[in-house]
């Protein structure tokens, strides 16, 4: 499975033959100004909350690719008025689309949009097909109820947050992986902002102690997983 990090919160994830794209942040980010989001190809986009650094540029990529945004009611309903296809979901529930299963999750987080309108509870999400399950969680804290991911749907790795301030740190992470059960970490929510700096030597080595195995995406380079 090919992998694209876009800063921030933001994945193109290659599936099914299929490209679904996570949270896009990218172009008010300095850290990715090297990519140009109209060469973007996404069939899906998911959106785990309503918070800017995870929705900025989900109409523009949108609009130009045809995507579906994927999101629970309320980002579904902003969305569908600025004339853009969506699919409404909430917790708890599960979906059948052409790339695989998606199955959205608890998130313990907030989410308004950038005027102060609600935008539903966040979220994150399981994506399972035939070849391959994985673990989005979005923006979150650590919660143990993380366990019955784990148990249920028996991801092979996470994406998760580890610039703490505003989510999960590394530690928690670590902690995450292991309530998820998987070994392979896919950092995200890092370095964008001064509040979300990370030594990522430390990091690594938080990770590695604790054996787990924390992978530092380069923005711009994809990878295989
Ligand atoms: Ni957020
Ligand atoms: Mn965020």
């Amino acid at each position: 499975m090919q992998i694209t990090y876009y800063g921030q919160s933001c994945f193109q994830v290659n599936i099914g033959g299929y490209n679904i794209l996570f949270d896009p942040y990218i172009t008010p980010n300095p850290l990715a100004k090297e990519i140009d989001i109209t060469k973007i190809e996404a069939d899906y986009i998911l959106l785990s909350h309503a918070h800017q650094d995870h929705i900025y540029d989900a109409e523009a990529i949108a609009k130009n690719t045809g995507a579906t945004i994927i999101g629970i009611w309320e980002i579904h309903a902003w969305f569908e008025q600025k004339g853009v296809k969506t699919h409404p979901m909430n917790i708890g529930g599960k979906w059948p689309f052409e790339f695989g299963t998606v199955i959205m999750t608890p998130a313990i987080h907030s989410s308004s949009f950038q005027d102060g309108s609600y935008g539903g509870n966040p979220a994150g999400f399981v994506i399972e097909n035939d070849e391959h399950t994985f673990y989005y969680s979005g923006d979150t804290a650590l919660f143990s109820d993380m366990k019955l991911i784990g148990e249920m749907y028996k991801p092979e790795f996470a994406f998760l947050p580890i610039g703490d301030n505003f989510t999960m740190g590394i530690k928690e992470a670590v902690m995450a992986s292991r309530f998820v059960g998987v070994k392979k970490i896919i950092g995200m929510h890092f370095d964008t902002f001064p509040y979300i700096q990370i030594d990522h030597k430390e990091a690594m080595m938080i990770a590695s102690f604790n054996e787990a195995e924390l992978i530092l995406p380069e923005i711009g380079k994809p990878f295989e997983i």
